[in-house]
Formats: structure tokens, sequence, C-alpha cells
């Protein structure tokens, strides 16, 4: 079994990574972490306690991170064309949901947790990098404590989708996402080289959806605008972007990488820019030097992966 804890800003395909964690028999979805990106940390923290009653998702869900770790960073609006405006596609979700919180803040929780299951625990995480950011820098000894760190983020070989050089979750947050990357634990980063090639088609998802229960039905529902926005770049589909790192922690076979040490541009045009120096290159003395080697996902059987997120949400 995977210990998963999941960092997330739900946000539409946040909701169907969501859905595959809770419904993988080899996941055992520990803790659900909230961070501000899609929307605001308030409405992302709603989202996820929303998904977990709809679905009855056990994972004690912990709110965290509203603002970048550098406070100084300015912060630009929220994609609402993207996840709409209350971050799940504008279908009905309450203004609030009768759950409690967990009483820890999302690193706090994620300090703990770890702590309490060394050498165990997968941290998921698809949103910003602030909250992993904050727990290495309260307690950095977690970075010799967690199995491994999988994040939706980065574009290496691609361009991004926010700037010419830049992905969302990492532009969101360029310096808790090198503090991330940079940190001695083993990171694997599936970015836009193979999210933005892993498409679900409109057709697909409702497909899925007469055949499987009001969960799915709901995710369906929640995943049109999303659809719609996708126009632009996709055939009457989506990206997934941030189940194919769920997808990698089950089937990283799934995936070709290179390994290198990873840093992140912060500040200047090519802010959030991550730039892999792959292992073996040789260049003069540079800011890549003597850092941890991360797994750089490169290429995705991008049909295998749609089916497996699809047997796992009617769990086949
Ligand atoms: C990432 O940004 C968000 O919009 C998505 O949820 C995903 O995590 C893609 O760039
Ligand atoms: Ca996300």
């Amino acid at each position: 079994m995977y210990k998963v804890i999941y960092d997330t800003d739900p946000g539409v395909d946040d909701a169907m990574a969501l859905l595959f964690l809770h419904r993988h028999p080899e996941i055992d979805l520990i803790g659900i972490t909230t961070v501000f990106g899609n929307a605001s940390v308030d409405t992302t923290t709603r989202n996820a306690l929303f998904l977990k009653r709809e679905w009855d998702i056990e994972a004690p869900v912990a709110k965290g991170a509203n603002v970048t770790i550098d406070p100084l960073r300015k912060e630009g609006a929220w994609p609402t064309f993207v996840h709409g405006e209350n971050g799940l596609g504008d279908i009905e979700v309450p203004e609030t949901v009768d759950l409690p919180l967990d009483p820890r803040p999302a690193h706090r929780f994620i300090i703990e947790t770890v702590k309490a299951n060394p050498g165990e625990v997968t941290l998921v995480a698809v949103g910003r990098m602030t909250n992993l950011a904050r727990a290495l820098r309260e307690a950095p000894e977690i970075a010799g404590l967690v199995k491994d760190v999988v994040i939706m983020g980065g574009n290496f070989y691609v361009p991004g989708n926010v700037s010419p050089v830049a992905e969302a979750n990492i532009h969101g947050d360029p310096e808790a996402a090198d503090i991330v990357m940079t940190a001695p634990w083993k990171v694997v980063v599936v970015g836009l080289d193979v999210t933005a090639i892993t498409t679900m088609s409109r057709g697909y998802l409702a497909d899925v959806a007469a055949r499987g229960d009001r969960a799915v039905k709901l995710l369906n529902d929640l995943s049109q605008d999303y659809i719609d926005f996708y126009k632009h770049a996709v055939d009457d589909g989506m990206m997934v972007h941030d189940s194919c790192a769920c997808v990698y922690v089950v089937a990283p076979q799934l995936f070709t990488t290179v390994r290198g040490s990873v840093r992140v541009v912060c500040g200047g045009i090519a802010d959030g820019q991550t730039i892999v120096k792959p292992d073996g290159r040789r260049f003069p003395p540079g800011d890549w030097d003597g850092l941890p080697s991360q797994v750089v996902c490169t290429g995705i059987e991008s049909e295998k992966v749609i089916d497996l997120i699809r047997d796992t949400l009617l769990g086949i």
C-alpha cells in the first residue's frame, strides 16, 4: 500500500485526481492538505470538504497556505476562467460544509504525519508548493523521512501554460518550488511535457459517468466548464494534469524520465521556469551543482494512463 498525503487546490482536475486516489486499491489516502492556487485557500478547503463529504472520503482535511512563501510576492487574480468562480466548474456547492477540519495547519499536519510514519509517506502535491516548502523550513529533517514526493508542476522541453516558459503551479510560488526541488528528498516532477498530452475527451468522460456511480457523475458535472475552457488546445476534452501525478505513484512504468538536478527561476521574465541539468552532462560550475538528482518525466503512455484513470474511477 502507498500511504499518500494529497496536497491540492481543488480545482477541477484536482477533483478527478482525488477520486482516483480515493478509489485506487493500492493507495491509502491518509490526509488531504489544501493550498491556494485555483482559488483562495478558503475556497479550495471548502471544496475539499465538499468532495470528502460527497465521496465518503475518510482522510482528514488540513487547511494550508494562502500566500506565497515569500510574502512580498504580488498575487495575481484567481483563474476563474479555468476552474470557475467556485473552483469546481460552477456547479452548485454549498457556501460552507459542516465537517470538521484537522486542527493543524497543513504544513504541520505534513510534518507530524511524516514523523509518525517514517519512510512510508508519499507526498503528492498538485498545487503550489507552498505547504511543502513551509514544512521543510520548519522541520528540514522530514526530507530524510518522506518516502518520495510526486508533484504536478513545471515544464522542461515544452512551453508553459501561464507564460511561454512557466507552468501555473510553479509560477504561483517559484521560491517554494525551488526549495522543494533542491531539498534532499526524492522528487518526481510530472509536468506539462506529459500532462498536456494526456487528455480525456468529453465523450469518454460521459461514458465513464454513464457506467459509474453518483461520485463519477458529480465529477462529470463539475468538469464540463473546464472542458469548455480547453477548447483552444484540446479537441472537446481536457488535460488531466493532476491525475497524471497520481498515476505515477502506482504505475511509474507508464512514464519515461530523465534524472538531474532541478532549479526554478525566481524573478524576471522567466519567473517560474523549471530547468533540469541532466545527470552526466558537463557544464562549467553553476547553480545546479551539488544538488540531489531528481526524476523529471519526459514521456508518457497517455492512452494507458487515461484507461487506468477510468478503470480506477469505476472500481474495475
Ligand atoms: C495545474 O494548474 C492548475 O490549474 C491545475 O489544477 C494543475 O494542477 C496545471 O498547470
Ligand atoms: Ca491543481
